[in-house]
């Protein structure tokens, strides 16, 4: 059988205000094959899937379907040429039920055509992928994983056969990765050509026959996935290779720490707050928090660092209750966080990066005497610490927003590591960082643990939380449900848990 292009990208560009989003972007994708785009944050690989999917034009270069040069004025004209896109979020009307939403997206579908025929049609294509799709279920009731499935059979029915995926398992469980795996596969054979943004390099190394790299909107290559290794993709897409990770120390386990008993919290809003958490971190220990997103990992957060007022329960730190202290004092006690949306809850964005890395510290003696401030002091500080944490920038009054997130991220870490904490809370701290970035940032929570601090890892990430953590808990509907070691558990077995199966807590 002849493999031809279906698709071919040729010097392609797009500028962003200046901003070279993609620059002379050249590579063909195979009909019915596995392409698989990666590249670290802003490598432009979402700009290059847009420009496919219609949603942007180039500005230089051309992209050709079936070896035609297109130019799509409109995501339509893409449909109409078999091109269809599922985006990082997903385009549902949450009242209207499965069938519903996909006969919406498609105009032919309106009016007198036989809802009959087009729900035979909907079948059909579930049954030829193995899908089980309730068709008359509203989209607000389904988990995100079934909410995925919806968007691709909306994309087959409209007769889509090049299916672009942008970063699609960052919001999935690992046992809905693995479904969704198995269903791009099946898919590619039967024909179906796959785009598929990722920068989870296991995921792609599993499914894709073919991948291409972007850096700095640049295309560095394309290769075989069965000729290459993780650790080359990584090269090629850092421009250089990731110093090997320094042998996990021995540590032992340290005095208790942080102890959560039975606690419960109020939710804002949310459905699901704490409701009976109980978990134990000792000294020299990372313990990692799992579980799909909005089962109490914000409230956890919060009680910890006592942002929230629990309820019921008790928040011990070294044996003392902090629980419903102020956030200035339950950091005086040595509580550190680096959180979740570090822009808002992490930084003053107007204010200079000197300044933010003392923020709330500028009382303390070694920078304040008989109330007045030392600026000699101060500086002196904060330039060591940009120096030992490889910040980033022109000058230390620079205002902290104009920084890299990645410097930003690093400033936030100087300031909370530099106090020292007994206890620290790490929420997301990878998230949306270069692979560089979260290197530094993951060594310098490894050497946080090394010094004796407890860490609490709460991460949406399954592999980060199993590479660093010495214990992980699950946490689903404002509890841990199961606490394990990793490696203890099968990935899908962890997902298990997540979603809600097994009830009981491993006892310690
Ligand atoms: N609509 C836009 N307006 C301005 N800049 C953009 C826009 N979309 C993307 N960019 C910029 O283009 C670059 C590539 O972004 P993107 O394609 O989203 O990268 P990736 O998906 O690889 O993370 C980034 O520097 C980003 O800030
Ligand atoms: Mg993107």
């Amino acid at each position: 059988m002849q493999i031809r292009p279906v698709i071919e990208f040729r010097g392609v560009g797009k500028r962003f205000a200046g901003i070279a989003a993609n620059e002379d972007i050249s590579f063909a994708v195979n009909q019915g094959a596995v392409h698989a785009v990666v590249g670290e944050n802003g490598a432009g690989k979402t700009t290059l899937m847009n420009l496919l999917a219609g949603l942007y034009r180039p500005d230089a270069g051309n992209i050709l379907v079936r070896g035609e040069p297109v130019d799509f004025h409109g995501p339509q004209a893409a449909h109409h040429a078999g091109i269809g896109m599922v985006h990082q979020h997903f385009m549902l009307v949450e009242r209207f039920t499965i069938l519903q939403n996909i006969l919406l997206s498609c105009e032919s579908s309106y009016g007198l055509l036989p809802q009959l025929q087009a729900r035979q049609k909907v079948s059909a294509i579930c049954r030829r992928l193995g899908l089980t799709l309730d068709l008359d279920a509203t989209v607000e009731t389904l988990p995100v994983g079934l909410r995925q499935r919806v968007e691709i059979v909306k994309l087959l029915y409209r007769g889509g056969d090049i299916l672009i995926f942008d970063e699609p398992t960052a919001v999935l469980t690992p046992g809905e990765t693995a479904d969704l795996l198995e269903l791009l596969r099946s898919m590619s054979q039967q024909g179906k050509t796959i785009l598929y943004v990722s920068h989870k390099l296991s995921e792609v190394l599993a499914i894709a026959d073919t991948v291409s790299v972007l850096r700095q909107g640049r295309l560095v290559g394309t290769v075989g996935a069965a000729e290459t290794t993780q650790g080359q993709l990584v090269e090629m897409m850092i421009g250089r290779s990731l110093t090997p990770s320094a042998e996990r120390q021995t540590v032992t386990a340290g005095p208790l720490l942080l102890a959560l008993n039975a606690v419960h919290c109020r939710d804002g809003r949310r459905a699901k707050a704490l409701q009976g958490l109980s978990l134990q971190i000792r000294g020299g220990e990372i313990y990692g928090v799992v579980g799909v997103s909005g089962n109490g990992q914000q409230e956890l957060t919060g009680v910890v660092t006592g942002e929230i007022a629990p309820t019921g329960g008790a928040v011990k730190l070294a044996g003392d209750n902090i629980a419903g202290m102020s956030m200035p004092k339950v950091r005086n006690l040595g509580v550190g966080l680096i959180p979740e949306d570090r822009d808002r809850q992490g930084l003053v964005g107007a204010l200079p990066v000197w300044e933010n890395m003392l923020l709330g510290q500028l009382r303390l003696p070694q920078f304040c005497h008989r109330g007045i401030l030392s600026g000699a002091a101060c500086r002196n500080y904060v330039a060591e610490q940009v120096r030992r944490f490889g910040i980033r920038l022109a000058s230390i009054d620079q205002p902290v927003c104009s920084l890299s997130g990645g410097n930003r991220q690093k400033v936030i870490l100087a300031r909370e590591l530099g106090r020292q904490p007994r206890v620290l809370v790490a929420s997301q701290p990878v998230r949306g960082l270069d692979i560089g970035a979260a290197e530094m940032v993951h060594a310098q929570m490894m050497a946080a643990r090394e010094a004796g601090a407890a860490v609490l890892l709460i991460s949406a990430d399954l592999d980060e939380v199993l590479e660093l953590a010495d214990r992980v808990g699950v946490l689903y509907a404002g509890r841990i449900v199961r606490e394990f070691r990793p490696g203890e558990l099968s990935p899908v077995e962890i997902g298990h848990y997540m979603l809600g199966g097994g009830q009981a807590v491993k006892p310690q």
